[in-house]
């Protein structure tokens, strides 16, 4: 039986899309590293964070693993020492090193990681070509895991270098000085929600991460979102109240870190001579009162919603109030690598949609991060991208603006451990409605 020329065609425009999803990822990968020497690029500055050299070489090594080696039988692994050095967490395929260890890896150089991506990406071309059914049908589904999983590895690129240059007395930029408007907070402006049975999750052919699986009901009662995040201002006025040597706003957790770390600020906030800077990807410049609060852990912000007299939202709430809103904001295509002052929103009254969901920072939700009901993980290896971490996390949603543009959804669950500051993480307020 033979394809028709529709169906051949039909193939080779999926083939040609698959290859532009693929090259697009790579390339943008490329770029954000070449603001970067070769020693920038080996510092690993606590271990959280890794050597941006480690993410170029495990964004690779998981095509190589997870495709070429299975899909390709006339592919030749570049180093088999890879395996080893480049796996991040997968039991299944085989031992690894220490992840806190990633910082000692002098070798292999930045030029050998350079040959590793050129070899993998010259072989996944070959294979995204001429791959043949049955075969693709299974190549395309993790084909757009991994580019999907490079572009989260973008993020932290971005996230793990604004660390390693914080902790450089000289304090480096990563990019030139940005444009960025000073202003005042804007106004808050609250929106009305009804309760009653929800749907949330994601359904449909489209890409998402399994953990964003299956969708399913759940109940809501009415609420309130606040229109927009929680500004540098208003966190001021958090910090101006003495509320970081306050205990009764705290989880027991979190009062705990605080005093044991010495936080008094969010991360990145610097104060002399009574005046507040911040450092970014741009250097540091003066604290902009207008800007989303940014780099604050969960205990921070649940914290400022208890001293502000409201709470955070769950993640059905976020979710729900997101649908239907559009997917555009301050994401990584826009090159700020900062929240953004909305100084449209000063004049905003009587609005009807939260705005700002999307882009500019990550907001911390009260969700745990645990299975939706009837949650199951992806089949094979693969099936540990999510669901083992489903302990100890909250659910956070929406991008930051280091976060490329097109990878979040509404349904879109990121976490991170509740103690965590270096991710662009913020907060929106919500309350509960009569
Ligand atoms: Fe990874």
């Amino acid at each position: 039986m033979f394809d028709s020329a529709a169906q051949k065609e039909a193939r080779g425009a999926d083939h040609h899309s698959a290859l532009e999803r693929f090259e697009a990822v790579r390339r943008e990968t490329e770029a954000l590293a070449a603001n970067l020497t070769p020693e920038d690029q080996s510092i690993q500055s606590m271990p959280d964070v890794s050597p941006t050299k480690w993410h170029l070489a495990h964004t690779t090594w998981f095509f190589e693993t997870f495709i070429l080696t299975r899909f390709d039988a006339d592919y030749q692994v570049f180093d088999p020492a890879f395996a080893y050095l480049f796996n991040s967490y997968y039991e299944a395929a085989g031992p690894r090193h220490s992840r806190s260890e990633r910082g000692l890896l002098s070798r292999p150089t930045v030029d050998i990681v350079a040959a590793y991506r050129d070899h993998v990406t010259a072989g996944m071309t070959r294979l995204i070509e001429r791959a043949a059914e049955p075969a693709w049908s299974e190549v395309v589904p993790l084909l757009d895991l991994g580019v999907q999983h490079e572009q989260q590895h973008q993020e932290l690129i971005l996230m793990d270098i604004k660390h390693v240059f914080s902790l450089n007395p000289l304090l480096p930029a990563y990019q030139a000085p940005q444009l960025h408007v000073q202003a005042p907070a804007p106004p808050l402006v609250w929106v009305d929600f009804d309760g009653g049975l929800k749907e949330i999750g994601h359904q449909g052919a489209d890409f998402a991460f399994d953990n964003e699986t299956p969708r399913h009901k759940i109940w809501v009662e009415p609420f309130r979102l606040a229109a927009r995040p929680v500004t540098c201002g208003e966190f001021l006025g958090f910090i101006e109240d003495g509320a970081y040597s306050r205990p009764e706003f705290w989880l027991s957790d979190g009062w705990a870190t605080v005093c044991q770390r010495g936080w008094d600020a969010p991360l990145y906030w610097h104060r002399e001579d009574g005046e507040w800077s911040i450092f970014t990807l741009s250097g540091r410049r003066r604290l902009n009162p207008g800007e989303p609060v940014c780099h604050v852990s969960f205990y921070e912000a649940d914290a400022f919603a208890k001293w502000a007299g409201k709470r955070l939202p769950n993640e059905a709430e976020w979710e729900i109030a997101a649908e239907g809103a559009p997917i555009s904001g301050n994401f990584a295509d826009r090159r700020h690598f900062h929240p953004c002052a909305d100084v449209s929103q000063a004049s905003a009254g009587g609005v009807s949609l939260p705005r700002q969901m999307f882009g500019d920072v990550w907001e911390w939700t009260a969700s745990p991060y645990i299975p939706y009901p009837r949650f199951r993980p992806a089949a094979g290896a693969v099936g540990e991208y999510n669901g083992k971490f489903m302990c100890n996390q909250m659910v956070l949603r929406g991008g930051a603006a280091v976060t490329p543009a097109g990878h979040v959804r509404a349904t879109y669950r990121n976490f991170f451990p509740p103690s965590a500051r270096w991710a662009f993480a913020g907060l929106r307020l919500a309350e509960d409605l009569g």
